[in-house]
């Protein structure tokens, strides 16, 4: 109930508004590097003494084309600067489709292509890769489509599943072959009953069925969760189907267990931190918010101080 009310509010213009201009700076801090590539680029030179990164320039719900463009040069120069600085090779870029304009009523998915393909593009020129995150399930086929078509001349593009959607065994069948990087997560949208699990329980046995079908497969596993069990049990099923601890990577968020991660990096895992950095930081706030009550037990109290 109070994540839909949450999930529900990240969309709402009013509430961004009130967010916005309140004193949640500390808070927001916590989750988003900064909001330049400076800080973004200071973030993952520290992060990367022990885990890698990727990099994702916040935005999302694009509303025309100007911004979709906007955004494709923002991803290339941060992509010049990872390569200037030495960092391509520890840290990738995350793209969400509908900052490139998905939902843009026309020609929304070919723009959002061709917006991608040039942000692969600048990311093959420097020697990194690009992976392509998912949103609401509205979005899944075309999302996936959009995967597919960058693949052709791009292969290491990765893709996002969610478990908590009941069709992601059948894609992670489909996109478990060579080479696939698939990074799987619980899923952070309120989706209704006919496509979503919607107990935790239900949510995380899917979530293992799915690992078991990447971690048997022949492609990259990301295993993007910060739930103890699930790494337990995703260490333990790379270890029955011989994959060594370069096969597959644990992710987590920036500001999310960071000891964990640091603790997991020092075990010899491979950690990738998803860092965050911009100014359209709303909605990736408030689905952090919406994850953990603790967050806006915090939240609360900033707000009643002010
Ligand atoms: P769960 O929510 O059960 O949390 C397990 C534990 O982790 C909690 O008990 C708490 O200790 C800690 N924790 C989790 N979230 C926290 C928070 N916000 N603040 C503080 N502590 C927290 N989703 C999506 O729909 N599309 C996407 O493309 C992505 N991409 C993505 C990339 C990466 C690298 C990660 C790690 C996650 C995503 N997600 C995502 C988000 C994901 O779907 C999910 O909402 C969050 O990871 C929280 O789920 P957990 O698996 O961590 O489990």
């Amino acid at each position: 109930m109070l994540r839909s009310t949450l999930l529900a509010a990240a969309r709402s213009g009013v509430v961004r508004a009130a967010v916005e201009a309140g004193p949640f700076e500390p808070l927001v801090q916590r989750f988003v590097a900064g909001t330049t590539v400076d800080a973004a680029i200071a973030a993952a030179r520290t992060i990367t003494t022990d885990r890698l990164v990727t990099v994702d320039h916040l935005g999302e719900d694009t509303t025309d084309r100007a911004q979709a463009d906007a955004l494709v040069a923002a991803y290339r120069s941060l992509l010049r600067r990872l390569g200037d600085e030495g960092l391509a090779d520890r840290v990738e870029v995350s793209v969400k489709l509908s900052a490139f304009g998905q939902r843009l009523p026309r020609d929304g998915e070919k723009i959002a292509l061709d917006s991608a393909r040039q942000v692969c593009e600048a990311a093959a020129a420097v020697g990194t890769t690009v992976t392509v995150d998912m949103e609401d399930h509205t979005t899944t086929d075309a999302t996936l489509t959009t995967v597919r078509d960058l693949r052709l001349d791009f292969p290491w593009v990765g893709a996002v599943l969610q478990s908590q959607l009941r069709r992601t065994e059948g894609d992670c069948r489909d996109l478990a072959g060579p080479g696939s990087r698939v990074r799987l997560c619980k899923g952070a949208y309120d989706e209704p009953e006919s496509v979503a699990y919607r107990s935790a329980a239900e949510v995380d046995l899917s979530y293992v069925r799915c690992l078991k079908i990447l971690m048997s497969g022949r492609g990259l596993p990301m295993v993007a969760t910060h739930d103890p069990r699930l790494v337990a049990i995703a260490r333990h099923l790379a270890q029955r189907y011989g994959r060594s601890v370069r096969d597959y990577e644990l992710q987590m968020l920036y500001g999310v267990r960071p000891n964990a991660q640091t603790d997991l990096a020092a075990r010899g895992l491979q950690v990738r931190v998803y860092l965050p950095y911009g100014t359209e930081w709303f909605g990736y706030f408030m689905r952090r918010l919406a994850e953990r009550p603790a967050n806006l037990a915090f939240f609360a109290r900033s707000l009643m101080s002010r």
